[in-house]
């Protein structure tokens, strides 16, 4: 008999609010890790031109559940699921929520992702591999990270 991966990866993208400032993400973030730690969910947060990009681990109901309050919070608009599935590990297993930006000049340099952040949300759309892609540069430590 073959059990399922007992973690779930679920990367979306959505629009910020316009005029969401600095400060009130770096008092989302405290606020979220501490959530996360709390419900073993991992993940990271890409902020760039009010556009968010966060990838959400843990388990299935956790991910689940914080995933759809995430959707209805009013300081975004037009989530959509980039990736959803199964794994048995997490991409970033120290990092209750890491967050980071690129500059106009990484996203450049990514061929699939040229343009991606200044797209409307109705035309966000990435496929696995420009996901991966993103996401191992966030793991490679490429994007800013930001500590707040
Ligand atoms: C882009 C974005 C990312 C978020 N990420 C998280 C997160 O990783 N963990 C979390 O607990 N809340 C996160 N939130 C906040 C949730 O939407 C929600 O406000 C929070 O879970 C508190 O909900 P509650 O007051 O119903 O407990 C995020 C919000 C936004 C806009």
């Amino acid at each position: 008999m073959s059990s399922r991966p007992p973690l779930l990866r679920l990367v979306y993208m959505s629009q910020a609010h316009r005029g969401m400032p600095l400060e009130a993400l770096s008092s989302l973030l405290v606020k979220a890790r501490a959530a996360n730690e709390a419900r073993l969910i991992t993940g990271a947060l890409l902020y760039q031109d009010q556009v968010f990009f966060q990838l959400l681990e843990g388990p299935e109901a956790e991910v689940r559940a914080l995933y759809s309050k995430i959707k209805q919070d009013p300081r975004h608009f037009g989530c959509q699921i980039l990736l959803d599935y199964q794994t048995n590990e997490r991409l970033f297993p120290d990092w209750s929520m890491g967050h980071a930006s690129a500059t106009p000049a990484q996203v450049r340099a990514i061929p699939g992702l040229n343009g991606f952040f200044t797209r409307s949300p109705s035309a966000f759309h990435l496929d696995a591999k420009d996901v991966n892609q993103l996401l191992d540069l966030f793991r490679e430590g490429l994007l800013t990270t930001n500590p707040a």
